[in-house]
């Protein structure tokens, strides 16, 4: 077996299984304290952050722990099989994003370094369109100099009508310097959980000859990803946005100007030849792994694709009704404004940002948390200018314009979902159940709390 010099082969085997009927398992905390002495089951609604992982996934960490050894660079037998779990993974994750032959799956850290990766291999005279509204990892990688920031769009059309016209006045290089242009997109909004028009702005791109990176790092836990269908050119996500919070993330995609890249990080892996006369790199996604790489990040990573591959129908099942839960609960609630991008009715993942009137959103989450249980995310969400436009138009005198986002995923339940509208309706009637002060560094927290945070180290 010669496992480095194997070329991956994404698309060698039929996957062909039954259609499971059962979402699979999280690995799910202890209850949680709350300030009236109660303990309750962990209401997650915050996976647009993170999520936990799966119990097969920490299986296969488990698994793949017992022969961890060096990849790539030993010759006993454990690291021939740790060079193969790390190849095997990369094939997974291919699998899943429906690479193409040719395509390249580098591992990298998460989201923001796979994006950080493709903005420093652009090549020179690269302009790059992206949309205001995006996250600030997939807004701020790009030179400021080639960069082309469209407004917020208010519909899928205006999306694609900004797109178009910042296409066709995008400076035109010469034959001698040719110039060539990046769309960014992202498949889903981590404010709203809007799906964006990515098949229309896509086509909209390759009129104008433009490449396209796809942010899926709201997505790829619960929408297919097809690179080859889309014509997508690359796309990159997190392993702890899709339940393997392992310390990998994902940039897959063409290879051209990954090879012609200067590598991501200089050093071992990512060499070809060294001499004193210089260093020659090699090409492929080892030209941008340099160092040893996080082997058991890429097997979670991996077995979180496989799982979620196998349980697609069954995860969108349970996340449509939870969906559908948040919007209509929270809608219900006087004094609660939710936001969307492209109109209420638009399709969206299981994610619902929301305001509640005359309250501040982090003191709305921390009571969420203190009284209820419920662990949500407050704030602008790395995505600072989308947030200030939603809540512009609707409630410019909120304090400090923030606001709370309920995430649900593989970790929610139907009864998180009605815990989070029962507490949220309580608080835009009564306030919060308990005093609460604003403390520098820490935001608010109850003034009288007995519970202690003093966790057992998990070491
Ligand atoms: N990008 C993550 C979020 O939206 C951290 O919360």
């Amino acid at each position: 077996m010669s496992i480095a010099s194997t070329p991956p082969s994404f698309h060698r085997r039929p996957w062909l299984h039954a259609v499971p009927d059962r979402l699979p398992a999280v690995v799910r905390a202890d209850l949680v304290p709350t300030l009236s002495g109660d303990h309750l089951d962990h209401a997650n609604l915050d996976h647009a952050a993170s999520t936990p992982a799966l119990q097969r996934v920490a299986r296969a960490v488990e698994t793949a722990s017992a022969t961890y050894s060096s990849v790539h660079r030993g010759t006993g037998w454990l690291s021939r099989v740790t060079s193969a779990h790390y190849e095997a993974a990369r094939e997974e994750v291919a699998r899943f994003v429906g690479a193409r032959e040719d395509d390249l799956v580098v591992f990298t850290r998460n989201t923001t370094d796979s994006l950080n990766l493709l903005a420093r291999a652009l090549p020179r005279d690269t302009d790059v369109v992206v949309f205001s509204s995006e996250h600030h990892a997939t807004l701020l990688p790009w030179r400021a100099r080639d960069t082309h920031r469209l407004p917020v769009p208010a519909t899928p059309a205006d999306a694609e009508a900004l797109l178009e016209d910042a296409l066709r006045h995008l400076p035109r290089g010469t034959a001698r310097r040719p110039r060539q242009a990046l769309v960014v997109l992202t498949a889903a909004s981590n404010v709203t959980g809007e799906l964006w028009p990515v098949e229309r702005l896509t086509t909209v791109a390759k009129r104008h000859g433009a490449r396209v990176v796809l942010d899926a790092a709201q997505s790829a836990a619960h929408r297919v990803i097809d690179l080859g269908a889309l014509g997508v050119d690359w796309v990159a996500f997190s392993g702890h946005k899709v339940h393997a919070p392992y310390g990998t993330g994902v940039l897959a995609g063409r290879r051209d100007w990954l090879d012609a890249a200067r590598p991501y990080l200089a050093g071992g892996g990512a060499t070809a030849a060294v001499s004193e006369r210089g260093t020659r790199w090699t090409t492929g996604a080892a030209r941008h792994e340099a160092g040893s790489p996080n082997v058991l990040g890429a097997v979670a990573l991996a077995a979180a694709c496989a799982t979620i591959r196998e349980h697609r129908a069954v995860i969108a099942d349970h996340e449509e009704r939870l969906t559908e839960a948040l919007l209509t609960g929270l809608r219900a609630v006087d004094g609660v404004t939710t936001y969307s991008l492209f109109g209420e009715d638009h399709e969206r993942g299981p994610v619902v940002t929301f305001t509640v009137e005359g309250l501040d959103s982090h003191l709305v989450a921390a009571a969420l948390s203190a009284e209820h249980g419920i662990g949500v995310r407050a704030g602008k969400f790395c995505a600072h200018l989308l947030v200030d436009a939603l809540l512009e138009e609707d409630d410019a005198d909120l304090p400090h314009a923030t606001a709370v986002r309920a995430s649900a995923g593989l970790a929610t339940t139907e009864e998180h979902v009605e815990r989070l509208v029962r507490a949220v309706a309580q608080l835009a009637a009564e306030g919060p159940g308990a005093e609460y002060v604003e403390v520098e560094g820490e935001g608010w927290v109850p003034v009288d709390d007995p519970r202690e945070l003093d966790p057992a180290l998990p070491w």
